[in-house]
Order: C-alpha cells, then sequence, then structure tokens
C-alpha cells in the first residue's frame, strides 16, 4: 500500500544471523512508498553478519551478548537501544530468542516476527525438516504479530513454497528465504500503514459500536454514524470522520458532556482531540485516529460513554444502579 506522505513509522529490526531478511527489509525501507524506516538493527551475537551490512548501509547498530544474562536482562538491553533510536514498532528477522513476557506486553500489537513454516504448523525450531518428514506438498513462512505465546500470535501474511521430491532442510530454506524476502517487507508495510488506513479504522471502530447493545449504522451527510435505539426515534452517538472539511485527521466524532469538556479536551490534549466543523457547536468531539500510540481501548470507553448519554433509560439503567455503588 502506498503510504501517501504519512510520517514513516520508525523501526528496530533485531537479527542473530545473516541478516538477508532484514536487507531485505532496509532496501524495501528505501522505496518512496514505504511505510516504514530502520532506525536500528539490533543483534544477540556482535558478529551477525546482518550488522557488518547495516552499519555499511549507515544504519544505527547494537549488540548485546545474551550470555551470561537472564531473558529480562537481555530485553531490557535491546529494548532501550530501540526506544532510544526512537524505534514505535520491533520486527524480528531471524531473532532466535524467546521474548519475555513483560517485554512482549509493553509492546503490545508493535512486535511482528517472521517464521519458516505455514503457521500453526511447525511453531520452533526444525521447521523445514519436519515439513518434508511429514511428507508435506509445501512449506512456506508466514509473519505474525507477536504475543507471549511462542508463534502463536495473529498471522497477517503467508507464502507457500513446493517441496520438492529430494529436497532437504537446507535446500527448501534456501527457497523459503527467497519467498520470505518478497512476503515479509510487503506484510511489514502493510501492518505498519494499517493507523492510516480509513477501511482498516473504520472497521475497527464499527465493530466496538455496534457491539453495544441496539446499535445500527446509519450514513448521515457521506460520513459513516452510529445511532442506538429504534429505526426512527434513534440517536447518533458516534460519526467515523475521514478528512473532513480540509483536516487532515479521520477521526471519531463522539459526545462530551457540554462545551466545557469539549474546550478543554482540545486544549490539554491536542494530540488527541480537537473541536470538529459544525458537529464541535454542539459538543462533539473528534478523536483522533490516524496518531501513533492510538489506544482502542480508550476509544471504546468513549464510545460506551457517548452510546449512554443518549441510549434509551431501559439500556442504561443497569449501568445508572452500578454507578451508585
Ligand atoms: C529466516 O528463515 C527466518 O524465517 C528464521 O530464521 C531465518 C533468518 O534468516 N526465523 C526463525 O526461525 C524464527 N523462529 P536471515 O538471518 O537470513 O534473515
Amino acid at each position: 500500500m502506498a503510504n501517501q506522505g504519512a510520517k514513516r513509522v520508525p523501526v528496530a529490526v533485531f537479527i542473530s544471523g545473516t541478516g538477508t531478511n532484514m536487507a531485505a527489509l532496509l532496501y524495501a525501507s528505501r522505496q518512496h512508498s514505504s511505510a516504514f524506516e530502520i532506525v536500528l538493527v539490533a543483534s544477540n551475537k556482535s558478529d551477525a553478519k546482518g550488522l557488518e551490512l547495516a552499519a555499511l548501509e549507515g544504519i544505527e547498530t547494537f549488540a548485546h551478548s545474551h550470555k551470561g544474562h537472564s531473558r529480562e536482562e537481555q530485553d531490557a538491553a535491546m529494548e532501550q537501544a530501540a526506544r532510544e533510536a526512537g524505534a514505535e514498532a520491533i520486527i524480528l528477522a531471524g531473532y532466535m530468542r524467546i521474548l519475555s513476557d513483560g517485554f512482549v506486553e509493553r509492546w503490545q500489537g508493535r512486535i511482528l516476527n517472521i517464521h519458516p513454516s505455514l503457521l500453526p504448523k511447525y511453531k520452533g525450531l526444525d521447521t523445514h525438516q519436519r515439513a518434508i518428514e511429514a511428507g508435506d506438498g509445501h512449506g512456506g513462512a508466514s509473519v505474525h504479530v507477536v504475543t507471549p505465546e511462542l508463534d502463536a500470535g495473529e498471522v497477517i501474511a503467508q507464502v507457500k513454497v513446493a517441496i520438492a521430491p529430494d529436497d532437504t532442510p537446507d535446500t527448501l530454506a534456501m527457497r523459503v528465504r527467497i519467498a520470505e524476502h518478497q512476503l515479509f517487507p510487503r506484510a511489514v508495510n502493510d501492518y505498519l500503514s494499517r493507523g492510516n488506513d480509513p477501511d482498516f479504522l473504520l472497521e475497527k471502530v464499527r465493530n466496538l459500536a455496534l457491539a453495544l447493545a441496539e446499535t445500527h449504522e446509519r450514513e448521515s451527510h457521506g460520513s459513516p454514524g452510529f445511532r442506538v435505539g429504534g429505526d426512527k426515534s434513534g440517536k447518533f452517538f458516534a460519526y467515523f470522520a475521514d478528512r473532513h472539511h480540509g483536516s487532515d485527521h479521520i477521526a471519531l466524532l463522539v459526545r462530551t458532556s457540554g462545551m466545557d469538556e469539549l474546550l478543554n479536551l482540545v486544549e490539554n490534549q491536542p494530540d488527541i482531540y480537537f473541536k470538529p466543523a459544525f458537529y464541535g457547536a454542539s459538543g462533539w468531539v473528534g478523536i483522533i485516529l490516524n496518531r501513533s500510540g492510538l489506544d482502542w481501548g480508550h476509544v471504546e470507553e468513549w464510545l460506551t460513554r457517548s452510546w449512554r448519554s443518549v441510549a434509551p433509560k431501559r439500556l442504561t439503567k443497569l449501568l445508572d444502579a452500578a454507578d451508585m455503588f
């Protein structure tokens, strides 16, 4: 997906070996349409080949041996380097260390890994050998979001590679590697551009809004809107605004308690809130969705609050009662 002039997401790439996937990411990141730029290549091995290439290409490098360090200590050193370099996401490209839960939680949704199998098949090691021994017709590679459970996060892209009758793990690995070099940069690009993709953002908002009781979607002045209550008497509690009236924001509009609160939010947190054209006059606030660090839990809280402010009493009664305790 083209990046359309948006800021490139700064990423750190962690490697343990030759770093050919890192190289594929690096050269892809130098295409004008790239959604990301590599600000650091870091390794748990100071002699990792990929570090040399990264340095040659003018990328900052960092090495910290895991030997003699606990998992947490190793992760803390890598994390500090990534933060100091300004990384907002971490890409594991043949990084052969399991990350501590704390690290993964701190970077939730912002770590991607490439794994040389068609997940969920063959998590862990010796993937090519296991695919050949099982008599599979294809091996392949998967790019997935990293979660605390090994190789189990959401798979965002996959490529199949046919297995030849005389393949050994090495010959298969070589072809899988070529496929990985095509797959990985594109998957990283797509994933990191999601935050600027109105279709992706609308779908997330829609799922959250329509999960609230007795809601439906209705267009209003060309924008998707969300209402609570009946078809005729329902009231809008949210609108999705894609760069309206010359604004750069892709935003969710929700009801505040009134002008005082609205102006307070906009003044104190201008990175998050703005006063939208027209709706602002009636106390609606815009929450900017196309920004880094967006917290969907926060969006959900606003949707619920706005829904509650106009939902029929019989729907909010229980919530109101719970508030009294
Ligand atoms: C790649 O094939 C990658 O899928 C694999 O290591 C190789 C690294 O090659 N990763 C894993 O096995 C992770 N469990 P590279 O250093 O040439 O990019």
